[in-house]
């Protein structure tokens, strides 16, 4: 029987949880039928009336149809629900605070919100699972990078996103991945991702346990800069986005 951070549940309310869980997938289900038709279609009509750059109204269509999408990953553990949205605004917060520009923030919030689509690809059975992952499934985990770099590789308007989705692990050491970029080589917005990325799931509920006070996050924060994270980016985001949050 699942626990929440507030305790067990008892075994109605674990029923009920079951069947509320059920429905919703069925939704999401059907939702995504939905926007897997709409995507190919958009996509097919832009191809077709040879537009190489879709207008900002095709843009916007076609992005939240991919968005969409990412809420399919999210859904897939109710603990992991809205990490891509609260990731996006997190990274533009940051982004406005390093001095980017609109156009430059409108790329963050593209490939911030789709980070993770590259999960699609990964069989759930590993991305769920609630012990250890093994050497091999972890190497598996380790693809969604480059798996959400191929699906975005084909849509001309989100080249510059796709660095986000391609390079949000690798680390500031050097020691991350898929390509074990290092420092200033690695993407600006990438870093940007990479911090906020792991604020947030720092910050939220998860399966395995529950939040970090923003105390203890902070410190963690602290504790990955210059290793894992860019120093001055760690120092803006603590400097000036986190302490603008309401507690
Ligand atoms: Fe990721």
């Amino acid at each position: 029987m699942p626990s929440t951070c507030s305790g067990l549940l008892d075994e109605g309310s674990y029923i009920e949880e079951l069947k509320k869980q059920n429905n919703e997938l069925l939704n999401i289900n059907y939702r995504l039928q939905r926007m897997i038709y709409q995507t190919y279609s958009l996509y097919a009509s832009l191809n077709h009336t040879g537009h190489s750059s879709p207008d900002i109204n095709n843009k916007e269509a076609y992005f939240k149809t991919i968005t969409a999408l990412t809420s399919t990953i999210d859904a897939k553990d109710t603990y992991t629900r809205n990490h891509s949205k609260n990731v996006a605004r997190y990274a533009v917060s940051l982004g406005k605070s390093l001095g980017l520009s609109e156009k430059e923030l409108t790329g963050m919030r593209y490939g911030a919100v789709l980070h993770d689509i590259g999960k699609i690809g990964i069989p759930d059975a590993i991305l769920n699972k609630p012990g250890k992952l093994t050497e091999d499934e972890f190497k598996i985990i380790m693809g969604h990078p480059s798996i959400g770099a191929s699906i975005l590789a084909p849509i001309d308007f989100l080249k510059d996103s796709r660095d986000i989705v391609e390079h949000h692990h690798e680390r500031y050491d050097g020691c991350g991945y898929p390509f074990g970029l290092k420092g200033e080589s690695i993407p600006f917005a990438a870093r940007i991702v990479g911090i906020v990325d792991s604020w947030d799931a720092m910050t939220s509920d998860r399966s395995y346990r529950c939040a970090l006070s923003r105390e203890k996050a902070i410190r963690q924060l602290e504790d990955g800069s210059g290793s894992q994270f860019d120093p001055i980016m760690v120092k803006t985001f603590i400097n000036s986005v986190i302490s603008s949050l309401s507690s």
